[in-house]
């Protein structure tokens, strides 16, 4: 492990369940969970089966804080923030993108006028989004040509697609459990279906130490430019090469060349309309689906040895299939070993055809004040990121899980000081992780964190599911 690579920004997504005993003050003071920490609306699942409901019980009163100027409500008061410390950062990008969508996207009539961003692009992004929620097959492919569509991207999922990155990246612990991390030249970076290279974003802002040089490819010439001139704006001076074109087009592909140490995937996949309608193309000799086609591609031709592919795509249940799929068919064919979030099950524990379930990771952050101002204006509230991903290696290039390690994929069942149960993914498959104290260090956790946790899950599951006792029980020995 070389010394930049201990230098990753961020802790790692580790988390052990302290012994109250030994909490800090602090901790055993707190009373009330944070908004994210509190049981999911939808029980902690991502569309799993409750394995048991948890009664709501009458909760003693808690201790309310003087209220102060500064701790009263307001539209703009930020929400709580969970204790487990890391939030991904995109403050860097807030002043860039301003000046970018100044620059390129205010209406002349609107110029030195001071229109708040928010109000010139509202009705860019009800566009988008209205397009993003519709059946994939009806999308303009080529929406991000226009400078409307392209504008409202800029100055909202920009933030939000680079925080989504750099959440991936620490979920993945990429760097941490890279052991050739190559640190003697800049890292190559390859963004397919970049837009404005706002996933190459979230890697230049997650690992700012790390000198880059990206090549770039998307249909939308225009927003490649926007993400060009951001990344020299964070990053003056970083090598970039933008190909515009269609990522189907095997010439094109062959043009990229190869030896890339990352190649990046972020929301892209869901673009080929029949990857999400049907897993495969009609009338296509080798069966295969043009995602699959891509993804092969990258593998055996653009990858540099031990590089790594990281896959990104939304919360949503259609996306994380489509993640799962593509997933046990990689591993099917022996074309690819699965980094994250998976730790060594051989097939998804949630992919079933009849199922469904789906994974996803949810990560508190802080809005920055473009996104929290656009959410105000469409009367939503996006506290947390919700994502799906992979993160890929060639065969045997990967690295072995680490030890008595699960991934936590289901929310807390349970409320904070009452026996908690929270699903978790990990070698043998999906388990559930029990703590009867239900302490907050289990209820925080974000979902798609790591828990380091010994001991053999034994079955006793409400429904069949192997349970694993974590944390220490009512009587104080560690289970
Ligand atoms: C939702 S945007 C994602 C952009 C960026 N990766 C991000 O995460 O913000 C999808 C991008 O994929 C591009 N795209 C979709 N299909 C493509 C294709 N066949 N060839 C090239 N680009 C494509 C679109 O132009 C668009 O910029």
């Amino acid at each position: 492990m070389s010394a930049r690579k201990g230098k990753s920004k961020g802790r790692r997504p580790f988390h052990r369940i302290r012994d109250p005993a030994k909490a800090p003050r602090g901790d055993k003071e707190r009373t009330s969970p944070p908004e994210e920490s509190r049981p999911a609306p939808d029980g902690g699942r991502s569309g799993t089966p409750a394995p048991r409901a948890q009664p709501p019980r009458a909760q003693p009163p808690r201790a309310q804080p003087p209220r102060t100027p500064s701790s009263r409500k307001s539209p703009r008061t930020p929400p709580p923030l969970p204790p487990t410390g890391w939030i991904p950062d995109v403050s860097a990008l807030v002043g860039p993108i301003k000046e970018l969508a100044a620059e390129r996207y205010t209406p002349a009539r609107m110029r030195g006028q001071k229109v708040p961003l928010a109000e010139i692009h509202r009705d860019g992004l009800r566009m988008l989004n209205k397009g993003f929620t519709s059946d994939r097959d009806d999308r303009n492919a080529g929406y991000l040509s226009g400078p409307r569509a392209r504008g409202a991207y800029l100055v909202y999922y920009t933030f939000t697609g680079a925080a989504t990155v750099q959440s991936v990246l620490r979920q993945a612990d990429l760097r941490g459990a890279w052991n050739d991390f190559p640190t003697d030249r800049p890292l190559r970076v390859l963004d397919l279906g970049a837009g404005p290279l706002t996933a190459t974003l979230g890697l230049a802002t997650a690992w700012p130490d790390i000198p880059l040089d990206v090549t770039a490819v998307d249909g939308a010439k225009a927003a490649l430019n926007d993400g060009a001139a951001l990344l020299e704006a964070i990053r003056p001076g970083t090598k970039v090469r933008l190909e515009a074109g269609n990522l189907r087009n095997g010439k094109l592909r062959q043009r990229l060349g190869s030896d890339y140490d990352v190649v990046l995937l972020a929301n892209v996949l869901n673009e080929f309309p029949e990857t999400v309608r049907r897993e495969r193309t009609r009338g296509e000799d080798s069966g295969e689906s043009p995602a699959q086609r891509l993804l092969r591609d990258v593998l055996e031709n653009r990858l540099a040895p031990g590089g790594r592919v990281v896959i990104v795509e939304t919360g949503q249940r259609a996306s994380s299939r489509l993640l799962i799929a593509l997933r046990d068919s990689l591993i099917a064919g022996e074309q690819a070993e699965v980094i994250a979030p998976c730790l060594g099950a051989v097939t998804c524990p949630l992919g079933a055809a009849h199922s469904r379930d789906w994974c996803h990771a949810d990560q508190p952050w802080r809005r920055p004040r473009p996104v929290a101002a656009l959410d105000r204006m469409l009367s939503r509230r996006r506290d947390t990121l919700k994502f799906s991903y992979l993160v890929l290696s060639r065969p045997g290039e990967g690295a072995p899980p680490a030890r008595d390690t699960w991934r936590l994929i289901g929310g807390p069942m349970g409320r904070p000081g009452m026996t908690t149960r929270r699903y978790a993914c990990g070698p043998t498959g999906r388990i559930v992780c029990v703590d009867e104290r239900g302490s907050t260090d289990f209820h925080d956790i974000p979902r798609g964190d790591l828990l380091i946790a010994s001991g053999e899950p034994r079955k006793g599951g409400p429904r069949g599911e192997m349970e694993l006792r974590v944390g220490r029980n009512r009587q104080g020995g560690s289970r």
